[in-house]
């Protein structure tokens, strides 16, 4: 397993580009279930989930071309013939967005045979309010040896409130109901950017979605989708790291090819904190040359400060003058991260869905342990500020969401490099 070695010290300086969203890219690459046709999609994030995405639609039956180059990061995927509408356990517990697929299938084939995804390192993840919407839209569903079986002779338009606020739970279903029969309404829906974009791509499919940003969606549904090409929305959580560490590092760093407009909850407690950010259409300078302030995070759905950012953020407290409490209303587990920030030497102590950060305090090198997505970078983070040289292990997790971390990193600065397993010298001489 590849590790991340990282030295300390160094201010980022210049200009760092954000990919595509890899949270906009998997429902989308999904939603090419709904048609027949070809779907082009571009600014796809060169991330693990993308390629765990093909793979499973591959295994369905549809063709899938995943190009990256200078010019162009572009899937097209033809779904012409989807033989198995299944998606197994051993791509679903790589990735629990593989969920993703359930309304789609059901939508287009009548039914749908999708692993059931288990917990995950940040809680227990369930899906029980897919299902429930599913079977509002008249889908019958069986669970057993693991498995979600749904059945649908066509789905048709109904009421929906969910009981708590999913994003991949509003977008599996808002991809059902564009083919359902009659009209949907969608209360209580995620108002997250990615969930936007989604309804633009299924609009340009031929669906006829309206409210998506808001917290009621309704869709009227047609018979049939038809192709399109669209390009994904820039990754506000991978800009939101790169700003941090700007702030973090002390530097004077320009996030480009971001959206501001999705930024709002981060760039305002910035500036609570004391650190100078000036932003334009596409891209957010973030100059980190003062002393940064304590200040007080509650994570909560969009627009409010996104539960994807609460790592990143508990380094950077750690570096601010004061008491942060950070509140993770979200996952009921996602402060993995700070028992691996007290090891470098962070002042963290958690009650409950809170964690009490005082900082400042010096954070040292040291061997630690990624153990999901956002939690890698917040070590990453820590690691650009403390003291010596960190090696970070399991960085599959990272590779998961960040497109080339390490090399965009090094282009503002960082001293980071990414080195292999070493194989005990009898393994690799095969004696
Ligand atoms: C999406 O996950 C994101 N993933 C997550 O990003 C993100 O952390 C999360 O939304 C919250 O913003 C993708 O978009 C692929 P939820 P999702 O359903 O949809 C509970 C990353 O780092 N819930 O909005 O799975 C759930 O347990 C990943 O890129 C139910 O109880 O999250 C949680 O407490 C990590 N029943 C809350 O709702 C359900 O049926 C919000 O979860 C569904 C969810």
């Amino acid at each position: 397993m590849d590790k991340l070695v990282i030295r300390g010290g160094n201010p980022l300086l210049g200009t760092v580009r954000v990919s595509g969203a890899k949270n906009a890219a998997l429902p989308a690459m999904a939603a090419a279930i709904l048609t027949d046709e070809p779907i082009i999609l571009e600014n796809i994030p060169q991330v693990r989930d993308i390629e765990t995405t093909r793979k499973l639609l591959a295994e369905m039956g549809a063709e899938v071309e995943l190009g990256y180059g200078r010019a162009h990061h572009r899937t097209t995927i033809s779904c012409r013939n989807l033989a198995s509408p299944e998606a197994s356990y051993e791509l679903v517990k790589t990735m629990r967005a593989s969920t993703l697929v359930l309304g789609p299938l059901v939508a287009r084939c009548g039914r749908a045979r999708v692993s059931l995804p288990g917990g995950c390192a940040i809680g227990a993840r369930p899906i029980d309010l897919h299902i429930k919407g599913l079977e509002r839209l008249g889908a019958e569903i069986t669970q057993e040896h693991g498995y979600v079986e749904a059945r649908a002779e066509r789905l048709r338009g109904a009421e929906i409130v969910f009981d708590k606020i999913t994003v991949t739970g509003t977008e599996d279903l808002l991809m059902a109901a564009t083919l359902a029969e009659g009209e949907t309404v969608m209360q209580n829906c995620a108002r997250e950017p990615e969930v936007t974009d989604l309804a633009d791509l299924l609009n340009k499919m031929g669906a006829r979605i309206e409210g998506a940003g808001s917290p009621t969606i309704r869709v009227q549904g047609v018979s049939k989708l038809h192709g399109a090409r669209h390009r994904i929305i820039p990754d506000r959580i991978e800009a939101a790291t790169f700003i941090l560490a700007g702030a973090l590092t002390g530097g004077d760093l320009n996030v480009a090819g971001c959206d501001p407009n999705h930024l709002g909850a981060l760039l305002q407690k910035l500036r609570e904190v004391g650190v100078k950010t000036a932003h334009t259409a596409e891209s957010v300078r973030v100059i980190g040359d003062g002393e940064l302030r304590a200040a007080d995070v509650m994570t909560e759905e969009y627009p409010g400060f996104p539960t994807d950012v609460q790592a990143q953020y508990m380094a950077l407290a750690t570096q601010a003058e004061g008491t942060s409490v950070i509140t993770e209303n979200i996952f009921e587990n996602r402060f993995m991260h700070a028992l691996e920030l007290v090891r470098m030497g962070a002042n963290i102590r958690i009650e409950g869905s809170r964690a009490v950060v005082r900082g400042k305090t010096p954070l040292s090198a040291a061997a630690v342990l990624a153990s999901d997505l956002r939690a890698s970078a917040s070590l990453v983070l820590a690691a650009l500020v403390a003291d010596g040289e960190t090696i970070i292990d399991r960085v599959y997790h990272i590779d998961r969401g960040y497109e080339h971390i390490e090399e965009k990193l090094r282009g503002v600065g960082a001293q980071i490099r990414r080195i292999g397993e070493m194989l005990p010298k009898r393994a690799a001489g095969g004696r």
